[in-house]
């Protein structure tokens, strides 16, 4: 593809292979794994994604939409695809088409997969124990048991609920712990069909990795059964407890751009709308081809700072729709590097020097969280991967 703007978003599929390995080797072999690659998998492209985990022995990926499943069967994608946000008879209907996994939260559901399947459905039964969104009551469980206990159309392979506060889960009398609880609950009605239960996000695995070692206890709700995992920002190499805790990671996405010009400003000038930042000193700016068109949020403006030569440089002035400028006097004058010189710029992920710059970190300056900097990458940064299947 041509790329004369050379901004983009580097796809690292050895990191994501890396994190992906690390964390199953930290699991059971046996446990359910259902790496989530909804949302274009979280920004970083689904397809390419998808197809490196299948690489890696993953059989099972997770959608939200029956759109987005339907793309992955279009590219070749063979693995279960459980699609995870409701549906109607139309969409029933292309699920089973395709041979996708439904993730079955009302009665509805039940009744349209039933009236249009010709064979045995497998069905992913999704439990409400507290995130108040998707899902039947716990309360259900018996009579959920009692409509697929040798249902020729219908069978039960997994039993799910969603934490609401995964950071907790370290907590025996948390609000994660109590769901866990609720869910096992309902699990034990359906142990005559075994299914998989699978609850954990990453919060909740990098707490459940946190305590395989000597904080071990059985009889903590974590611990109590071999709960099913379902990934999606730990393996893009984002930690959402905090880094390092539970297991290592490293960035799947490394948000690149190259300088386009510098200017050099006298001190008392500003630079960019409204002046909002005017140097204090005789600067170099150096003017980056990336804006809150491609998803790097204007709420960053004087506030975020980037990768220069590996170097922090801090975002000064507002942030337009197609640039955002860098102070990049002190990089400059550290590194004697030539202005001129065209320069790349690591926005967030690892820079060629083997610099850091934590999503986490934006998303703290931006008010918001590491799930949406990743989404929030716009369509128009395209992905270049490295590594693996690249
Ligand atoms: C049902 C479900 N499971 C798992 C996940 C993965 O969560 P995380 O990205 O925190 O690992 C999500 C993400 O929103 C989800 O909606």
């Amino acid at each position: 593809m041509d790329m004369f703007r050379r901004t983009f978003a580097e796809i690292d599929l050895d990191a994501l292979a890396g994190n992906v390995r690390r964390l199953r080797a930290a699991l059971s072999p046996r446990t359910f794994f259902c790496p989530m690659v909804k949302a274009n998998a979280y920004g970083h492209g689904d397809v390419g994604i998808a197809r490196a985990l299948e690489k890696q022995g993953v059989r099972h990926l997770g959608v939200c939409l029956i759109e987005e499943g339907l793309l992955l069967r279009q590219a070749g994608i063979q693995s279960d695809i459980l699609v995870f946000r409701g549906f109607d008879r139309a969409g029933a209907e292309q699920i089973l088409r395709h041979r996708m996994k439904p993730v079955v939260s009302t009665w509805e559901q039940i009744e349209d997969l039933e009236a249009l399947a010709t064979g045995a459905v497998n069905v992913h039964l999704k439990f409400d124990t507290g995130m108040n969104r998707l899902g039947f009551s716990t309360g259900e469980a018996q009579k959920l048991f009692d409509r697929f206990w040798q249902n020729p159309k219908l069978r039960v392979e997994g039993l799910l609920t969603h934490l609401w506060n995964g950071e907790d889960a370290g907590q025996a009398d948390g609000d994660s712990a109590a769901q866990l609880r609720a869910l096992r609950g309902a699990a034990d009605r359906f142990k005559a069909l075994s299914p998989a239960v699978h609850a954990l996000n990453s919060a909740g695995i990098v707490h459940r990795l946190d305590r395989a070692g000597e904080k071990a206890d059985p009889s903590h709700p974590l611990e109590a059964m071999d709960w099913g995992c379902r990934p999606g920002l730990m393996i893009y190499g984002s930690n959402p407890v905090r880094p390092g805790f539970g297991c290592e990671l490293e960035p799947v996405m490394n948000l690149r751009s190259h300088v386009a010009v510098y200017r050099t400003l006298a001190p008392g000038e500003g630079v960019s709308y409204g002046h909002t930042w005017k140097a204090s000193r005789d600067s170099v700016i150096a003017v980056v081809p990336i804006g809150y068109a491609d998803g790097y949020h204007r709420l960053l403006s004087n506030r975020a700072s980037a990768l220069f030569a590996g170097e922090r440089a801090p975002v000064v002035g507002t942030i337009c729709m197609d640039y955002l400028m860098l102070d990049v006097t002190d990089a400059v004058k550290k590194k004697n590097l030539s202005p001129e010189k065209d320069q790349e710029v690591t926005l967030f992920g690892r820079s060629r020097e083997g610099v850091l710059m934590p999503a986490e970190e934006l998303a703290t300056h931006a008010g918001t969280i590491p799930w949406e900097i990743f989404t929030s990458v716009g369509e128009r940064v395209p992905r270049v991967y490295k590594g693996g299947a690249a």
